[in-house]
């Protein structure tokens, strides 16, 4: 059976937000290239909507990191999978993230990326669910603060799936 997808935040909102945040990093950056550092997959379609809308010299690079845990909820256990292939030290960092959600993904990867020596390190999530915050990690520029809800859409999945959506949505499972 489908899932029924109830939208969160549509296309439009989504787009309007990024452009948001775009101006916002371009002014803070402003006379700075910026490495941006893509969080894979699900930051993936966030990343370079949000690296067209910044109007500086960005690069962008790849990381990927598993969590053990279940579909549903990490354990603070993180590998990487994909690692960058250049150092980042002395430049000025841009973590891109799609969710934040106990945070313990980002604060064990701020840790690992602090400890190469960037210039500056800063984060960007598309959305804040601070609900289900376990580790404490400070989110430069958000998105949307969401409730304690599991989302999909724009690069995030259920089971792979739906990352395709071009709007953020709350999967209702038929019944
Ligand atoms: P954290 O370590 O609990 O902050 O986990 C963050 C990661 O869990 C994100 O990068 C997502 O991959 C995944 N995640 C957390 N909440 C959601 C959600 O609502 N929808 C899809 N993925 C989620
Ligand atoms: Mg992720």
């Amino acid at each position: 059976m489908a899932d029924r997808i109830e939208v969160m935040y549509s296309e439009e909102e989504v787009n309007k937000k990024i452009l948001e945040l775009g101006r916002q990093i371009t002014e803070e950056f402003r006379g700075k290239e910026i490495t941006m550092i893509c969080i894979l997959k699900g930051a993936a379609a966030f990343a370079c909507e949000l690296a067209k809308r910044i109007d500086l010299p960005v690069e962008l690079e790849f990381m990927r990191c598993s969590s053990y845990g279940n579909e549903t909820e990490s354990s603070g256990v993180v590998k990487i999978d994909l690692d960058l292939d250049r150092p980042i030290r002395g430049k000025n960092v841009l973590i891109v993230e799609d969710i934040i959600d106990t945070g313990r993904t980002m604060s064990y990867l701020m840790d690992i990326l602090h400890d190469r020596g960037p210039a500056s390190l800063r984060l960007c999530a598309l959305l804040d669910k601070p609900d289900r915050r376990v580790a404490d990690v400070k989110i430069d520029y958000t998105g949307f603060v969401i409730p304690d809800e599991f989302v999909v859409g724009y690069g995030l999945d259920y089971a792979q799936k739906y990352r395709n959506l071009p709007y953020i949505g709350i999967v209702r499972p038929e019944v």
